[in-house]
C-alpha cells in the first residue's frame, strides 16, 4: 500500500510532463552519497533542439545545470524520488502535490490547490528556496551577510536583489540555450563590488569563465582577493579597465548592471558587436537625452515638473535601446526585476540573440520614434552606426 502512493506521485508527474501541464518539481532532503548536494529543481524549457527538462542540481557552493529529453528526465527522476531525496514537491499550475518519503519506507501524499501566480517553491509552510545559499562564504566576505547567514543591517535589499537576479538569470540562460553543460563565458561591465558577478559565477559553476570589468582598481583588488579566498579563482576574475576597452571576444553573455548613463549604451554596443547570445542590462541615470527631448505644446504643463521630465527621459532612452536591440537581431524583454521598494533602479532589459540584423524599414521605425521625441543622436545608435536624423 505505501509504495502505491509513490507510484501515484510518479504517475502524476509523468502526466503533467506529457500533457504539457508544465510542472515544476523540487526534490529536497537529500540523503545520497554526495554530501554537498542539497536540492534538485526540475522545470520544462523550450530550446532550439525542442522541449527539454532542465535539471538544476544545487550543491553547497555551486549549481550544475543539465537538460534532458522528457523521456530521459523522467527515467532519471524515478529512482531519485524516494531514493536519494526524501521529499518531492510537484507544482502543476493548478495544484501543489507533496510526497514525503519517510526513512522507514512509508510515504505520505498531500495535495493542495496552487494559487494563480504562486511561486514554484511556494507551499505555505516552508520558506522560499533561494538560488544562492544564505550561508555562502562569499556573501559574508563581501559584507552582505553576517556569520549567521542573515543579511547585515542595511544589506537586506541587496541580498534580495542578488537572489532575484540569480533566479532571473537562470531562466534567461535557458531561453538563450546556455543552460546545458557547455562552457559559458560572461563579462560583467562595471562590476563594482562584485555582488552580482559572484552570483553569476556561483550559479554557473565550473563550466563558466566570468570576468568583471571595473574602473576602480581598489574594488578590483577586493573582488580578486575574495574570489581567490573563496575558491572561485580562476574561473571568476576581475580586471581594472573601462567598458569601452574591455575584452569581449568570444563572450556568450554580457551583463551591465547599474552602469551610469551612456556606459550602459557602450556595454550594449560591445555585447552586440561581440555577438553575445544573451545581454542583460539594468540602466541607471538617463542623462544623455534630457537636453534633446522636445516638449509638445500639449505636454508643456505636466513637463514643468522635473520628475515627469526625468521619467520621460528614462522612457525615451530605454524605449530606443530596446528597439535598437531588436533591430540588431535580439528578442527583447523589459521588466522590473526587483520591487521598487528595494531599489529605484529596477528596470531590466534582457536580450536574446534570435535573428539577423533588421532591414531598412525597421531602421526607419526607430528614426520615427527618435523624431517623435526630438532625439537626433543617442549613444547606442551611434555605437551601432545607425543615424537617427
Ligand atoms: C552603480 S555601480 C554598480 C555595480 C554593480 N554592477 C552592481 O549592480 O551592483 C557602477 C559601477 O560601474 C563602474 N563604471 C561606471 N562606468 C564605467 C566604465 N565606463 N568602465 C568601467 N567601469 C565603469 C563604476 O566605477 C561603478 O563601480
Amino acid at each position: 500500500m505505501p509504495k502505491d502512493v509513490r507510484e501515484e506521485f510518479l504517475a502524476l508527474l509523468q502526466d503533467a510532463v506529457k500533457t504539457g501541464a508544465w510542472p515544476k518539481l523540487t526534490l529536497s532532503r537529500h540523503r545520497g552519497a554526495d554530501a554537498s548536494l542539497k536540492n534538485l529543481f526540475v522545470r520544462p524549457v523550450s530550446l532550439k533542439a525542442g522541449p527539454r527538462l532542465s535539471f538544476l542540481w544545487r550543491h553547497a557552493t555551486q549549481d550544475i545545470a543539465k537538460n534532458h529529453t522528457f523521456e530521459e528526465g523522467l527515467a532519471l527522476l524515478g529512482p531519485l524520488i524516494g531514493g536519494d531525496f526524501l521529499e518531492a514537491h510537484l507544482f502543476t499550475g493548478s495544484q501543489a502535490i507533496q510526497l514525503e518519503c519517510r526513512p522507514d519506507g512509508t510515504y505520505r501524499l498531500r495535495r493542495s490547490p496552487q494559487q494563480a501566480g504562486a511561486p514554484a517553491e511556494g507551499s505555505h509552510d516552508r520558506p522560499k528556496a533561494h538560488p544562492i545559499p544564505a550561508d555562502s562564504g562569499w556573501l559574508q566576505a563581501l559584507g552582505i551577510t553576517g556569520p549567521t547567514g542573515k543579511p547585515r543591517e542595511g544589506m537586506a535589499p541587496k541580498y534580495r536583489q542578488i537572489q532575484k537576479f540569480t533566479e532571473l538569470l537562470s531562466h534567461l540562460l535557458a531561453e538563450a540555450a546556455l543552460s546545458g553543460e557547455g562552457p559559458v563565458r560572461v563579462t560583467d561591465m562595471g562590476s563594482g563590488k562584485g555582488y552580482l558577478t559572484f552570483a553569476v559565477s556561483a550559479l554557473l559553476g565550473e563550466r563558466s569563465r566570468v570576468l568583471g570589468i571595473e574602473a576602480r582598481p581598489e574594488l578590483v583588488e577586493l573582488c580578486n582577493r575574495v574570489a581567490s579566498e573563496q575558491g572561485f579563482a580562476p574561473r571568476l576574475s576581475f580586471a581594472a579597465g573601462t567598458i569601452a576597452e574591455a575584452p569581449v571576444d568570444g563572450i556568450d553573455v554580457l551583463i551591465a548592471l547599474h552602469a551610469c548613463d551612456t556606459a550602459t549604451d557602450d556595454a550594449l554596443a560591445r555585447g552586440i558587436a561581440a555577438g553575445a547570445q544573451l545581454i542583460v542590462v539594468a540602466p541607471c541615470c538617463h542623462k544623455e537625452l534630457r537636453a534633446q527631448l522636445g516638449t509638445p505644446e500639449v505636454l508643456s504643463g505636466p513637463l514643468r515638473h522635473g520628475i515627469f521630465q526625468e521619467r520621460q527621459a528614462e522612457f525615451a532612452t530605454d524605449a530606443l535601446r530596446s528597439e535598437l536591440l531588436e533591430w540588431a537581431g535580439y528578442r527583447v524583454k523589459v521588466f522590473e526585476f526587483v520591487s521598487t521598494e528595494h531599489t529605484p533602479k529596477n528596470l531590466m532589459i534582457a536580450a536574446v540573440k534570435a535573428r539577423p540584423r533588421g532591414d531598412s524599414a525597421a531602421a526607419e521605425r526607430i528614426r520615427s520614434l527618435a523624431r517623435f521625441y526630438g532625439v537626433k543622436t543617442q549613444a547606442l545608435a551611434r555605437g551601432l552606426g545607425l543615424e537617427l536624423a
